[in-house]
Order: structure tokens, then C-alpha cells, then sequence
């Protein structure tokens, strides 16, 4: 089966099969009035029309962009999108002045949700995660990491990873399940957290692995939930279950996660909004991606992470929802695009590249996502608009008006394709 994308105003994409640092963020291939062909769900051709008919034959299926921006899908590297319940209390309570914190401790936050997860069927988790992968395909996000993490017992969280694997399965985006079992500490384990890290590492992470059902582990490691001994503990065995390490690093304090991130060579350090100079330096010497989460500093009302520092010092930036009930109720990687670039000063190339190839790596997934190359998948979102700065400039809408996903077309017109 194979499609030609044609009528475009400019096919932009950054370049290569690795994550991008520094000054190199913000270099995107732009080629006006490019066609792309897709075959077997892979990009073929990139290039000028008349080039293309010299050397393939006509498409089964011509799509017209109609004089549009063709981007690479976004890739989005952090979300946490299965939970039952919602928080929209907690949100109003913030806007009154207490902190994300104070809510945790008074019996809300994470804890709140896995009151709600924990007694949720596993069709309600998995209705409530579909709804949401369509709020992603719609906003161009072809491809997402998914976290558990709202269980904090081992049923709950193998129940949670299992929907990962059956939305996977069921639904147009792809989801890469990792186990974040070391969210938070659970209320049955409040007078001994120490007992519960334990469980975790003699019991429920060998378990997850043992059933296959992650391929990465994530901890959140901050001040009163996993301290930096705690963190390096849970993560000590990853290597041996096949898995690889995202990190929550220094989010609401500067604890020293992005250094603990390096020197466990993990794939990525998350959040960052409290790095410090020397977590920067390790991050800008090490492949270790930083992940910024723009919507968390937008939605808590707290600083961004320093993302002209750390694209200054030569790191690997990406860019991520973060959707979850709590701290970043969104899935529009459009609307984290104008906070990367309103929010934290990223220029628009820079942040492009930062939510499909730098995301992609942050998955490690370049080889195969982020950029419109040939060999790549061919997941692709047309803007309805003629050039890419058209994404952060005309913010508040979805500026996303067709999503391609190995080489289908699965959004058309702003609406899903059944
Ligand atoms: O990434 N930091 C920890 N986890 C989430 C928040 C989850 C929640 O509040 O439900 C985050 O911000
Ligand atoms: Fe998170």
C-alpha cells in the first residue's frame, strides 16, 4: 500500500537517528512544496515532486495537504494516561494558595488517584486511556511512553500496564509501558516507607519484569517521596530486567537526581525545573536526554526548567506532556510546544525537535521515529497552516489537521478516523 503526500507548502523535520544537542536543536530541513511517499507503513521518498515521478510509479493513494506545513508526528516521552477520577479540586485548592505538596500531605495528590485506580475495573482504566490516546491523535502524537504508577500494590500495577498493552493493541497510538511502581509511598506503607521500597525491590519490580510487562522503570525522586539512596536501590536491578531508567529528577527541590540520572546512564532525567548548575554539567556530558515538562511549571505555577542553560551547556532536550490528573492534565503536544518557547524561551525549531526526534531518542526510538527520512515510519501531522511557526504563534487551538500513522491515514479534518 503506498500514499504520496502532495500540495505541501513545506515538509520540515529535523534530521538523523539521534538526539540532537545543543546549537543543533534548532537546525530542521525545510523544503518547500516537498511530496512524501509513504509504502508498508515506511517513508520511501522525500523530495520534489517531478524527481518522485522519475522514479516511482504512481501511488495507490494521493493525499493533498492543500498548501500545509507536513511535520513528523510528535513523539510524546512522558505521560502517565491511565488513572480513574479526576483532581480538579486539587487545582482549585493550588489556585488558593496551598502547594502541591501541602495537598499530597493532606491525603490528596498521587495518593488520591490511587484511591480511585485501585478501585476502578479494568475496562473503566482502559475506556478512560482510549478516550484519552484519542485527545493525543488528534493533537498529532502518534507515539507516547506510558507510566503505571497509580497502583502502589502489585495487582493494581500489573493492572495498569496491562491496559497499557491492550490500548497498545487496540488503539492507533503506540504506548511504551514503563514501571513506576516507585511513585509515591503508598498510605498502607506511610509509618514505613522503608518497608515498602523493600517490597518493591524483593517483590513487585522482579515481578513486572518477570511477566514482560515494561520496558523501561522510572522513580520519583524527590524531597519526602524517594530520596537519592532510596532511588539508586530501586533502579540497581534495571539492567537485569532488560530495563531502562527515566528518572522524575530534581522537579520540586534540586535534590541531585539529574547526576544520579548520569551515573546510572539512564535514558533520560525528567522534569529538571530545580536543576543546578552541576546537574546541568553532568547531563551536557552523558547521553542521558533531559525531558522538560513545561505544562507541570504552567499548571503548578512554579519556574520552568532552564532550558536555554541546558541547550546552552550542549544537552539533549526533549519535550513532553507529562499528562497526568495532577500536575499536567493535558495531552496537546502543541499546547507544550508555546509553553517550551513562551514558558522557558526555546526558539520554535528547537522546540520541534525537541518533541519528535529528541523525544524519539528519549524512547529510544530515533532509529525508527522523529524525523521524515527515508527508512523511517511514516507518521506524519499536517498542520492547518502553511509554515511550522504557525504551532506556537497561533496558540490555543489545535493547529493539527491531519495525522498519518504508518502510512494511514488515522485523522483527517481534525476528526478521528474509525
Ligand atoms: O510527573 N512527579 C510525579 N508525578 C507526576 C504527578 C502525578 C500526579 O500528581 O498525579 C508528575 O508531575
Ligand atoms: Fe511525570
Amino acid at each position: 500500500m503506498s500514499l504520496l503526500i502532495r500540495g505541501a507548502h513545506q515538509v520540515v523535520t529535523p534530521l538523523g537517528c539521534a538526539a540532537r544537542r545543543g546549537g543543533d536543536l534548532a537546525k530542521l530541513d525545510i523544503r518547500p512544496h516537498a511530496v512524501v511517499r509513504c509504502e508498508d507503513g515506511r517513508i520511501t521518498f522525500v523530495g520534489e515532486e517531478s524527481e518522485h515521478g522519475r522514479l516511482f510509479g504512481d501511488p495507490d493513494e494521493i493525499f493533498d495537504a492543500a498548501g500545509a506545513c507536513v511535520l513528523p508526528a510528535f513523539v510524546d516521552p512522558h505521560t502517565h494516561p491511565v488513572w480513574a477520577g479526576s483532581r480538579e479540586d486539587e487545582f482549585d485548592r493550588r489556585l488558593g494558595g496551598e502547594t502541591y505538596m501541602d495537598i499530597a500531605r493532606s491525603g490528596g495528590g498521587i495518593n488520591a488517584t490511587v484511591r480511585a485506580t485501585r478501585a476502578a475495573s479494568s475496562d473503566d482504566l482502559l475506556a478512560g486511556t482510549l478516550a484519552r490516546l484519542d485527545n493525543f491523535l488528534t493533537h498529532g502524537t502518534t507515539t507516547i511512553e506510558a507510566k503505571s504508577g497509580y497502583g502502589l500494590d502489585l495487582e493494581t500495577e500489573i493492572r495498569m500496564l496491562e491496559v497499557i498493552h491492550e490500548a497498545n493493541r487496540v488503539h492507533p497510538v503506540d504506548l511504551h509501558a514503563t514501571c513506576l511502581a516507585a511513585h509515591e509511598v503508598p498510605p498502607e506503607y506511610g509509618e514505613d516507607p522503608e518497608a515498602w521500597v523493600r517490597l518493591l525491590i524483593e517483590e513487585i519490580h522482579p515481578e513486572i519484569a518477570r511477566l514482560g510487562l515494561a520496558e523501561a522503570v522510572d522513580v520519583f525522586c524527590e524531597t519526602g517521596v524517594f530520596d537519592l539512596e532510596q532511588t539508586r536501590s530501586l533502579l540497581a536491578d534495571a539492567a537485569d530486567f532488560g530495563w531502562r531508567i527515566h528518572i522524575h529528577a530534581d522537579e520540586l527541590t534540586p535534590l541531585g537526581g539529574a547526576e544520579l540520572a548520569v551515573e546510572l546512564g539512564a535514558l533520560s532525567a525528567d522534569h529538571l525545573m530545580c536543576i543546578t548548575p552541576a546537574g546541568i554539567a553532568a547531563l551536557a556530558g552523558s547521553d542521558t536526554v533531559a525531558v522538560l515538562l513545561p505544562g507541570t511549571s504552567f499548571s503548578l505555577r512554579s519556574p520552568y526548567a532552564p532550558a536555554r542553560d541546558l541547550i546552552g551547556a550542549g544537552c539533549a532536550v526533549a519535550v513532553a506532556t507529562d499528562c497526568n490528573p495532577g500536575s499536567s492534565p493535558t495531552e496537546s503536544m502543541p499546547a507544550i510546544l508555546a509553553l517550551a518557547c513562551l514558558g522557558m524561551g526555546m526558539e520554535i525549531a528547537e522546540a520541534i525537535t525537541a518533541a519528535t526526534l529528541n523525544a524519539a531518542a528519549a524512547i529510544a526510538r530515533a532509529d525508527e521515529l522523529g524525523s521524515i527520512e527515508v527508512g523511517k515510519r511514516a507518521d506524519l501531522t499536517i498542520l492547518d497552516a502553511p509554515t511550522y511557526h504557525h504551532l506556537v504563534y497561533h496558540y490555543g487551538i489545535n493547529p493539527v489537521r491531519h495525522v498519518i500513522k504508518g502510512g494511514k491515514i488515522v485523522v483527517a479534518d481534525a476528526r478521528l478516523v474509525r
